[in-house]
């Protein structure tokens, strides 16, 4: 399988509106730090990542002003200003960092005010292309109305013009649209962990882009014989099989797996053109909830 071709474009694109995003995005959290604090290991090579991701076709980059926390958006402000007229860069805001790594929950009106404008500035945009709420160890609908409502706002003010939700429950969804239209979902969902798998095909029904975090399992990579068994008899990689299967699970699904590595970069993407056969895709259903 070719690594190294433009092959951003081959997985489309999703439309909402005026709002139109390669289903192959790029996650840029794991520019920053170890652990997502503090600057890159290595800056030069972080900043040819997000250059290589544009390259290659790429139009959807999800990034947040906690990660690092700033370390990020300024990466992607140097590497790509003045942004490509395509580009859209979805960040997310809801939670804050603390020096000990942890990630509580900042969805008062003030933090939430605060977040869009230091993404704002950070991005060195007038206005944000998609904000995604992200709530933190709560499930209950209630939590998240006033939260979003708070978003809302902004996006009235014209400060945000598509709006989305993270780490969400159904209901959460839900309780979003009563506010204002959803146009994203970024919950955690992959080939191993289907919990979502209601929800994704109701973002379908509904026009709703799904875009799973952790595509590749995140800080605890994917680790499967199975996974490796299909891999082997493909030809391909087994982060490749596990890529595919999720832009063939439902036509929602946007990806953004994430990477430090220009190589890692394009074996992601290299996984538009991969084909997951019938054999592979029932093989692959023994993994869900294991
Ligand atoms: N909304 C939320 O709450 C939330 C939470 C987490 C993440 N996110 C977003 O989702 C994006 C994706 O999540 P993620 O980056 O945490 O996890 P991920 O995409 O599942 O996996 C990233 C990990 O896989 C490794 N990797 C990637 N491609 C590889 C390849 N081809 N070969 C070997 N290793 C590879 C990366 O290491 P290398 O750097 O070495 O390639 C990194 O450690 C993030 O970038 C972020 O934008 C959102």
């Amino acid at each position: 399988m070719t690594s190294e071709t433009n092959t951003a474009a081959v997985a489309g694109t999703w439309k909402s509106g005026e709002l139109e995003l390669t289903r192959m995005g790029y996650g840029a959290m794991q520019l920053a730090g170890p652990k997502v604090w503090g600057p890159p290991r290595d800056r030069r090579a972080a900043l040819a990542v997000l250059r290589a991701a544009v390259e290659a076709g790429i139009t959807h980059i999800d990034t947040s002003d906690y990660y690092g926390p700033h370390v990020v958006n300024d990466l992607i402000r140097e590497a790509l200003y003045p942004y490509p007229e395509q580009l859209r860069l979805v960040t997310k805001v809801g939670a804050r960092r603390t020096p000990d790594g942890a990630w509580p929950a900042a969805v008062s009106a003030d933090e939430l005010v605060r977040a869009v404008h230091d993404n704002l500035a950070r991005l060195d945009v007038p206005v944000l292309d998609l904000v995604n709420l992200r709530m933190t160890d709560t499930r209950a609908a209630a939590d998240l109305a006033g939260p979003f409502g708070v978003l809302a706002e902004l996006r009235e003010q014209g400060l945000i013009r598509h709006l989305g939700v993270s780490n969400v429950s159904a209901e959460q969804v839900r309780a979003a649209q009563e506010i204002a239209p959803v146009t994203t979902v970024q919950n955690y969902y992959n080939v191993a962990n289907r919990a979502d798998d209601e929800l994704v095909d109701r973002c379908a029904e509904q026009g709703i882009a799904y875009v799973p975090f952790y595509p590749l399992g995140g800080f605890r990579p994917l680790q499967s014989e199975t996974l490796d068994r299909v891999a082997r008899d493909l030809g391909c990689t087994a982060r490749q099989v596990a890529l595919a299967w999720l832009l063939q699970r439902s036509p929602a699904i946007l990806l953004i797996p994430g990477t430090s590595s220009v190589t890692h970069l394009h074996e992601n993407i290299a996984a538009a053109t991969l084909a997951l056969p019938g054999w592979a895709l029932r093989t692959l259903d023994t993994l869900a909830g294991r």
